[in-house]
């Protein structure tokens, strides 16, 4: 097996992904959203395999992967069928939906057809499940000809990778594992889900770069927000959701938001002042402005005040400042509006999980 990849993937590299898939091996590829970590999602040892070298606790489930046969018109495809294996009861919704979004970086989550494996649902009744549009990822799932189950290939509770790089960096001690080369993610934070499964009305479990606005806007489908749908009734019918867990995406290097033009606020959250700070400006902002202190050196990373472009940077700017040895990185408070909404809630979890101590957090 290769240990080796090139950023243009030859056919023969992809074949010998394809086989090492088919072998019960695992293959870390690119998606336009993050790097996965890939396993046929009809082999229980192979699953469990993801779930030993992530140190994911078994119950959080994981994402089967379709290929999107290739024709010319998008359009055309029948997802009905090939949904069909996997899912029970695909709505007229749940249709319009994959028809509009996929492939793309759009999961769903359906009620489960009984063939699918509870090692990759976390024994519960339901299915996630994505097209993912990266043309490496469509080539090795189309020769693969079956699901293949994928988180983002980066240990539990870190940041996801978003070049071939990161995912041998978050993986080091695992010699062999192939690690199929595309560049750097498009999207840069995971894929939006949606929550298909309680049957009429479509929940939003994880922001990501499709939002609820452009749903609405193009498939007249209203998407809720969790506790819109779910307030009076008991906990339990939430579905498990590794994302969903506070800290999670986080660096080692203490990580905190500042209000607009409140850097130092920030600052006295760390009594014992730090005295190397990046702190992160849109570039909106020209410049922080601040008049210094006294024993604190800041450097400025500038980032996009588009939301997209910000998402496209944000785990590689987390995890380069990560690597640079900060005592602290401050990042500004997303801009009101849906379109910041990934944005938001990956750096929320990555502030309140990050840290030289939150490889030991609770919920890590
Ligand atoms: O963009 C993405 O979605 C990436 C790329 C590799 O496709 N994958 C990804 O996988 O982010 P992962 O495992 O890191 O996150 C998947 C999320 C988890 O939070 C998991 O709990 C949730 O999807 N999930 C999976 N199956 C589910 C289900 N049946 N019900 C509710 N949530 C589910
Ligand atoms: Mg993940």
């Amino acid at each position: 097996m290769s240990t080796d990849s090139t950023p243009l993937q030859s056919s023969a590299v992809i074949n010998e992904a394809v086989q090492t898939l088919r072998d019960g091996g695992l293959v870390a590829f690119p998606t336009e959203t993050v790097y996965g970590l890939g396993a046929d999602a009809k082999n229980p040892e192979a699953i469990k395999k993801i779930f030993a070298a992530k140190g994911r606790p078994p119950n959080h489930p994981l994402i089967v992967h379709l290929a999107a046969p290739d024709v010319y018109d998008v359009a055309k495809i029948d997802w009905t069928a090939l949904l069909s294996p996997w899912v029970r009861d695909l709505s007229e919704d749940a249709l319009l939906l994959v028809n509009t979004f996929w492939p793309g970086p759009l999961t769903l989550v359906f009620k489960k057809d009984k063939s699918v494996l509870n090692e990759l649902t976390g024994g519960q009744d339901t299915v996630a499940i994505r097209a993912p549009t990266h043309p490496i990822a469509q080539e090795l799932l189309r020769k693969f000809k079956g699901g293949v189950v994928a988180p983002s290939a980066n240990r539990f509770g870190k940041v996801s990778p978003t070049s071939a790089a990161d995912v041998r960096n978050e993986f080091e001690g695992m010699l062999g594992l192939m690690v199929l080369d595309g560049g750097d993610c498009e999207v840069g934070i995971e894929s939006t889900i949606i929550d298909l499964s309680s049957g009429d009305k479509a929940i939003l479990l994880r922001p990501g770069v499709i939002t609820p606005g452009e749903i609405l806007a193009k498939t007249g489908i209203q998407v809720y927000q969790p506790g819109e749908v779910l307030k009076d009734e008991s906990e339990e019918v939430l579905p498990r959701v590794s994302g969903s867990l506070r800290a999670h995406y986080a660096p080692t290097t203490p990580l905190r938001l500042y209000a607009p033009g409140r850097v130092l606020d920030a600052l006295s959250e760390f009594p014992d002042i730090k005295s190397r700070v990046a702190v992160a400006v849109l570039d909106s902002e020209s410049s922080l402005g601040h008049d210094g202190h006294p024993s604190v050196h800041f450097e400025e990373i500038i980032m996009p005040s588009d939301g997209a472009a910000f998402a496209n940077r944000l785990y590689r700017s987390l995890r380069d400042l990560d690597q640079q040895g900060w005592d602290l990185i401050l990042f500004p408070e997303p801009p009101a509006g849906e379109e910041w909404d990934g944005v938001r809630d990956r750096l929320q979890r990555a502030c309140f999980g990050s840290g030289p101590s939150s490889s030991s957090h609770d919920s890590n």
